[in-house]
Parts: structure tokens; C-alpha cells; sequence
């Protein structure tokens, strides 16, 4: 393996070996090295200051160490091998560093490991400024080609969910508005997806509108519901193009949390299996958190929706930051044990591009922002309208 990564970062370390590992073979392709061996160590600031100390006199932590492997430690390679050395991180300096410059831990991996590996290619900027400058240089390029590169070739999907066209609708227990011409509005705009919440309470979706939406919706109907039998037997007859299981509170304003599949397997591998045997895929929406997308999988889940709330919510850019890690994190494990990703909750027109950005992410699901949002735009044309009828009336 042309790149081996060795962690000794506890489980649930915010970078991994994987992550580690991939960054390496793209960058190693980048620098036209795909054969080359490299290997990468992830430590934390104590063995780090053991190895600055031994091998530099230095008795402190540092970011990032790389040891070039030496004609005379290699010995005799087989012909074609190049053997590049090690690159050691250390993450606590990394999420230190991260916090202080106000990126990513990860962009702030992947600065370091950047410098590491050139520096394995032999460039120092410790032996001249010239020199200096032009490491900074190739850092630069090498950190700009992998954004290129990283920047999504697709776009995600847009699933709007109109639950809250039929809230207002509810309000005064009318016919209007109805979801499902709004659904048609939102499919004439570009809406690849069309979203609604039957919750057991039938607060705002109606069986009546989810029986409507399955015959007019031209895209792809997504039915959220919770994992009841009541509820479960409905989707099976009606059947959308899928399903997303949500946990659900009587009380709750909107969903509060992500599924704890990890909490009720036997029961949600029931419900996914009915689902799935009626030929209707599921997801499961649930917290960016590992030990939930395994479980999602275990379960027999197509898709997870990750829970983007906590990151639509945290008001310190920091604490933000921390969040989409999640949502990334969890967006990326998913799609290696073959799910697939959705992603939604709290998305607004501030932050949904964030989001959006995420290369596993296949689709959103976004309510309450488009429709705040229609509400405003169009009430100038809706008191326009009114006040031509008016101004008619008196005409006439
Ligand atoms: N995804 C799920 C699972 C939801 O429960 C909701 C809210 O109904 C959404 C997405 C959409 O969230 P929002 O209305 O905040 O865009």
C-alpha cells in the first residue's frame, strides 16, 4: 500500500487514518508520485514533543515532523520504488492551530500534511529564504489543486418539504393553501423532490394530501414519517418513492433529534423491512454520529439523512465549524459502508450552501426557510392583487 497510515489517536478522533489515507494518495498522485511509499503517523502533543525531542532537540510539541527516508535506511529497493519517509501529525496542535486561523481541523490537516510532503520532496524552507519561498509556493498550488479537485462535479438535490403550506392551511381548518398545488409550484421551479411529514397527531399533512401527492408528484415523493404500525401500513399502501423514519414527540414543535437506531434495532429493522419488502427504499434520519450511521446500515437503510440542526443552530463560528466536521464526517462513513446520503433540518439561505458543499450529500430536504421565505417574497404581489380588486370595485 503506497500509502500507510498509522493512528494513535483515540477512537472518535475528529481525523482519522482514513481520512489521512485518502488526503495521502490524492496528494501523492497530485506530485506525480502515485507509487511512491509514504507513511503517516497521527499522534497527540506528547508523542510528538518525545519525537521533537529526540530527533531535533526541541523538548516541545510541534504540528507536523517528516523524516525523509535516507539512501542508507532503505537499503536496496526494487527497481521503480521510491520510498518518500514519514509524515507525523500531531491533532491537538492541528485543532489548536485549526481554532487560532478559523478553518477546519481537516483544512488544517491537510495544510500540514501538505508542508510534511514537501518537504519530503526535499524542499526546506529552513535552508534559505529563496528556498522559503518556494515551498510556501508549492504548498499553495498543492492546497489550491486538491480544493479544485475536491469541488463537487454534481450538485446535490433540492427536496422541499411542504408540511408548513398545510400548517397555515390548518390554521383555520380550510382548504387553503394547498400542499399539493404548492408541491406543483416547487416542481415548476426546479425542486427535484417533494417532502411531507405525516405525523400520527396530523397536524399539518393530511392523509388526503399524501393520497394526492402520490398521483401528482412528478419527481419524487418522500414520505417522513415515524416508525408506527399505523403509520408504516398507510405508506405501504399509498407508496411514495421513499420513506424517511423520524423519531417523533406529540409535543414537539418539529423533530427534535435523530433516530436512536442504535437504541431500537429490533424494532426499526421491522419497520425497514416492511418498507423495503413493499419495494419502498428508507431512510433513516439520524445525528451526524457514527455509532448511529453503522447502526442505519445494520438495520437494512438505503439512505441516512444526517441532522443538520446542531450546525444550523451553533451561533459561534467555532462551534459551527465543529458541527459541519460532523455532518462531514458522518456524510463521508456513510458512504463508505454503501449508504446513501440526504442531509436536511434548519437549512436557510445562509447556510445550506455549507452543506450542499459536502461531496457524499446526494440530496436536501428543506421546509421552513423556503416557505418563511415565499411568504415574504410574495406578499407584495399578494396586496398588489388585493388592492387592484379593491381599486376595481369602486371603478365598476
Ligand atoms: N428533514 C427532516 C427529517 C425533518 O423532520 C424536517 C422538518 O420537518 C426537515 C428535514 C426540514 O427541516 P426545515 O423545515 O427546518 O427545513
Amino acid at each position: 500500500m503506497p500509502v500507510a497510515v498509522t493512528s494513535e489517536l483515540p477512537a472518535g478522533a475528529p481525523v482519522g487514518a482514513e481520512y489521512a489515507g485518502r488526503l495521502g494518495e490524492r496528494l501523492l498522485a497530485l506530485v506525480g508520485q502515485e507509487e511512491a511509499e509514504l507513511s503517516v503517523l497521527l499522534v497527540g502533543d506528547h508523542r510528538m514533543q518525545e519525537l521533537n525531542r529526540r530527533y531535533r532537540g526541541k523538548d516541545r510539541p510541534t504540528n507536523v515532523l517528516s523524516f525523509p527516508m535516507t539512501m542508507a535506511e532503505a537499503g536496496p529497493l526494487p527497481p521503480g520504488l521510491t520510498v518518500l519517509g514519514d509524515v507525523v501529525i500531531s491533532l491537538d496542535t492541528a485543532t489548536r492551530e485549526a481554532r487560532r486561523l478559523g478553518v477546519t481541523v481537516h483544512q488544517r490537516v491537510r495544510d500540514l500534511f501538505i508542508h510534511g510532503l514537501v518537504h519530503l520532496l526535499g524542499l526546506d524552507h529552513e535552508r534559505s529564504e529563496k528556498e522559503a519561498a518556494a515551498m510556501a509556493a508549492r504548498e499553495e498550488e498543492l492546497a489550491a489543486r486538491l480544493q479544485q479537485e475536491a469541488r463537487r462535479k454534481t450538485m446535490p438535490y433540492l427536496a422541499v418539504n411542504v408540511d408548513h403550506v398545510a400548517t397555515v392551511r390548518q390554521a383555520r381548518g380550510t382548504t387553503e393553501p394547498d400542499p399539493i398545488l404548492a408541491a406543483g409550484i416547487c416542481e415548476l421551479a426546479g425542486a427535484q423532490g417533494i417532502v411531507v411529514h405525516l405525523r400520527e397527531d396530523r397536524r399539518h399533512i393530511q392523509d388526503r394530501d399524501v393520497r394526492l401527492l402520490r398521483q401528482t408528484v412528478k419527481t419524487k415523493l418522500n414520505l417522513e414519517m415515524a416508525a408506527t404500525q399505523e403509520i408504516v401500513a398507510l405508506a405501504i399502501e399509498v407508496h411514495p418513492d421513499m420513506v424517511t423514519l423520524v423519531p417523533e414527540k406529540r409535543h414537539e414543535l418539529t423533530t427534535e433529534g435523530g433516530l436512536n437506531v442504535t437504541g431500537q434495532k429490533k424494532k426499526l429493522k421491522e419497520a425497514v423491512g416492511w418498507l423495503a419488502e413493499a419495494g419502498i427504499p428508507v431512510s433513516l434520519f439520524v445525528d451526524p454520529d457514527e455509532r448511529q450511521v453503522l447502526a442505519a446500515q445494520e438495520v437494512g437503510a438505503t439512505f441516512v439523512e444526517l441532522h443538520t440542526g446542531r450546525f444550523c443552530d451553533a451561533v459561534e463560528e467555532g462551534a459551527r465549524e465543529e458541527e459541519l466536521e460532523l455532518v462531514a464526517r458522518a456524510a463521508e462513513r456513510a458512504r463508505e459502508i454503501g449508504l446513501r446520503v440526504n442531509a436536511g433540518h434548519g437549512l436557510n439561505y445562509r447556510n445550506a450552501s455549507r452543506i450542499a458543499a459536502l461531496e457524499p450529500v446526494e440530496e436536501l430536504s428543506i421546509g421552513h426557510a423556503i416557505i418563511a421565505r415565499a411568504v415574504l417574497v410574495g406578499l407584495d404581489q399578494a396586496v398588489r392583487e388585493m388592492l387592484a380588486l379593491i381599486a376595481g370595485a369602486r371603478v365598476g
